[in-house]
């Protein structure tokens, strides 16, 4: 097997696992967490999105988030960014990369950004041309690689082809996202394939929902082929709010733990992690959406 040293977690709980929260998550719970996941380790941190409010209200504090942070230096602070308006919004925010999001399927363009694929490559390019200039990283995640809520299976030719229009404006690296968490390996190393002909695979990374429990089999194949930087979501928090029946993404605990187990080195404090998985969990009154760090908290418990 041909595993990486060394993996890169990015921590996306606190964009992709609280933008589909009902209930208020007030900004200072949202700033202590990305506190607890910087002194847990995590070195790129997805803080928020600067998108409508009126879509995803849970959102709309994104200023206020971003300037609660005490930055860490060795931390990269990322956020979304779908549109110009939002780019601009944004750069006061002094993001050190922005995320523009595309889907490989119509319907979930649609649905989640309100355009067609092409008409959300037109409004990228600016995006792109503007944050490069201004000296900021630029990461582009493709939604429904590997399935769509509305279209079903796609193909690995749809992903291809939008990894090509990605790559054609200047997106610098590219995420794998299974949206809705369906994917099973070999459909993931299908979509991870299509992405190859238009990146390196250091460009790449894996974003897994884990609705149907595979996120981790689809972390390893991933693994396997080389990819070495994985979004995650402490406590397995997230979901889409316009990806109908969208659960958690892979928990960062069990990703970790898979990892350490494997000897591959995170830079992660497992214990601290389960900390602000605690602290999330506590907070939302729900029990964390992570095996590892259910078992670890019972454990602390019969000690
Ligand atoms: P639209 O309605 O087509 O936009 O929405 P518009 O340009 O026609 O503007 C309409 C209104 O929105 C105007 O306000 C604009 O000012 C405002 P009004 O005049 O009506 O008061 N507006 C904005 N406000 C704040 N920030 C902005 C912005 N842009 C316009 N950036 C838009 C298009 C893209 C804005 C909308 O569809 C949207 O916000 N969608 C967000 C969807 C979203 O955040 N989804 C979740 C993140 S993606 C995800 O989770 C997937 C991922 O995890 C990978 C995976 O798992 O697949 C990344
Ligand atoms: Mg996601």
């Amino acid at each position: 097997m041909n595993l990486p040293p060394r993996v890169k977690l990015v921590e996306v709980g606190p964009r992709d696992g609280l933008q589909n929260e009902k209930q208020a998550v007030p900004a200072a719970v949202k700033i202590e967490l990305v506190q607890r996941l910087q002194a847990a380790g995590l070195t790129e941190i997805e803080v928020t999105s600067f998108v409508s409010p009126k879509w995803v209200p849970q959102m709309a504090d994104n200023a206020e988030v971003m300037a609660g942070i005490a930055r860490q230096s060795g931390v990269r602070y990322s956020v979304l960014t779908p549109n110009l308006q939002g780019f601009e919004a944004a750069l006061k925010s002094r993001p050190d990369e922005i995320v523009v999001f595309a889907a490989a399927s119509e319907a979930f363009s649609q649905k989640n950004i309100n355009c067609s694929i092409a008409e959300s490559i037109e409004r990228f390019a600016p995006v792109v041309q503007a944050a490069r200039a201004a000296g900021i990283y630029v990461r582009g995640a493709m939604s429904c690689t590997v399935g769509c809520p509305y279209e079903g299976e796609v193909a690995p030719e749809r992903v291809g082809y939008l990894a090509g229009l990605m790559k054609g404006i200047g997106v610098q690296h590219i995420g794998v996202a299974d949206t809705i968490g369906v994917g099973t390996p070999l459909k993931v190393q299908h979509a991870i394939e299509a992405t190859l002909k238009h990146y390196d695979i250091d460009a790449i990374s894996g974003h897994f929902h884990d609705t149907y429990g595979q996120a981790l089999a689809n972390t390893l194949i991933s693994l396997q082929m080389g990819v070495w930087q994985f979004d995650t979501s402490i406590a397995g928090l997230g979901g889409c709010p316009y990806a109908k029946g969208a659960t958690g993404n892979v928990a960062s605990e069990d990703v970790v733990y898979l990892l350490h187990g494997m000897g591959i080195d995170t830079g992660i404090d497992l214990d601290k992690l389960i900390d602000a998985g605690q602290f999330i969990s506590d907070f939302l009154q729900r029990k964390s959406g992570s095996r590892v760090a259910t078992a670890m908290v019972n454990k602390r418990l019969n000690a």
